[in-house]
């Protein structure tokens, strides 16, 4: 079983549909931590409602990112976490985690990458005009939104969409896709090690 930390600064609805995931069995996964750099974020709610352990840190009480990551790591290394699952992490990762999680740290983005990184993907893909956008999830590195692609999925834009019909859909297909393709990765993982 994987030892996952999921790192979230928001709603944490991917977070809930991960969770629901491995509660089920579809995910073998353990969560064993949610990281959350907003006292205040939906997600810490969610996680207390599953029993799920919360490590809650802001950066500005640290000089420095890598004071940050650093109390972060020490958590992670604490649950033993092999993986970090990002799920609306609303930061970079900074070159210390990089480096201890060598790719071994997954996100999610709303757009089919490298179309619309950054904040609002979802209204990007409206303002453009396109007639297809997606769900990327991909490998992070210390770009935004840049590392090697895992699997993605498109969805299309119908005339008259707008960001807040489209964003349910958006967010439907990422609560299906996202505990699916991390099955996946996990599977293969264990595959190469055996
Ligand atoms: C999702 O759309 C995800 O793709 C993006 O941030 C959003 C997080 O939503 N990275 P939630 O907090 O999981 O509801």
């Amino acid at each position: 079983m994987m030892n996952i930390a999921i790192f979230a600064s928001g709603n944490g609805s991917n977070f809930q549909a991960i969770y629901s995931a491995a509660k089920n069995g579809k995910l073998e996964a353990n969560i064993s931590l949610l990281v959350c750099d907003k006292p205040n974020a939906k997600v810490v709610e969610r996680a207390k409602v599953a029993g799920i352990s919360t490590f809650v840190v802001s950066l500005g009480d640290f000089s420095n990112k890598e004071e940050y990551e650093l109390v972060i790591y020490e958590q992670l290394l604490k649950y033993e976490v092999q993986f970090i699952v990002l799920a609306g992490y609303m930061r970079l990762i900074g070159s210390f985690l990089l480096e201890k999680f060598d790719s071994k740290i997954i996100n999610i983005h709303p757009s089919l990458l490298p179309s619309f990184p950054g904040k609002d993907a979802i209204g990007q893909a409206i303002e453009a005009k396109v007639k297809v956008t997606g769900v990327t999830i991909h490998y992070v590195d210390k770009g935004m939104d840049t590392g090697p692609i895992i699997a993605q999925k498109a969805i299309e834009i119908s005339d008259g969409d707008t960001e807040e019909t489209l964003a349910p859909r958006i967010h439907q297909v990422e609560h299906d896709f996202y505990p699916k393709t991390l099955q996946k990765l996990f599977q293969q993982v264990e595959t190469n090690k055996s």
